[in-house]
């Protein structure tokens, strides 16, 4: 004979068991593809080649220091700096832009080499996960790193 108020407790254990299990793989699999997001952009077949990374630069390994933005935050903005020359218009940083980590643009900062250092410093209140650096020499190209932003 079935005893019903054990089925009863065993189905509603069942279901319990079975959200939770959905919950932990899109939790998983949504950290995971975060990781993957960030090894493919900075090691991926792109770098080295589209663009460059410190991990990945490619035919340019000899500027690397010089061209590989330095990332900080404080608070609600993001600093941006490439230790990079303004030798005029002859060498120079372009500009620094951020994207937010679905890789849409939220600031960018275009310098004037003949009288601006390449630092910039962005807004970044209400983005989360990570965000998206690139820097821009006129020589040397598109460089690319990653700052996590940590949760307050
Ligand atoms: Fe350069």
């Amino acid at each position: 004979m079935i005893n019903m108020q054990k089925l009863k407790k065993n189905r509603y254990i069942f279901i319990k068991g079975f959200f939770l299990l959905i919950l932990l793989k899109y939790l998983y699999f949504n950290s995971l593809y975060a990781e993957e997001d960030t090894n493919y952009i900075l090691n991926g077949p792109l770098a080295g080649s589209f663009y460059f990374t410190k991990t990945k630069p490619g035919n340019k390994e000899s500027v690397v220091q010089s061209h590989s933005p330095l990332l900080e935050i404080n608070e609600n903005t993001l600093s941006v700096f490439t230790p990079h020359e303004m030798k005029g218009y002859d060498h120079y940083i372009i500009k620094h832009i951020v994207l937010d980590n679905r890789f849409n643009i939220i600031s960018e900062k275009v310098f004037d080499p003949s009288k601006e250092t390449p630092i910039s410093k962005h807004n970044i209140m209400g983005y989360e996960d990570k965000l998206y650096v690139l820097s821009i020499c006129n020589n040397h190209n598109t460089w690319v790193d990653i700052i996590k932003i940590k949760k307050p």
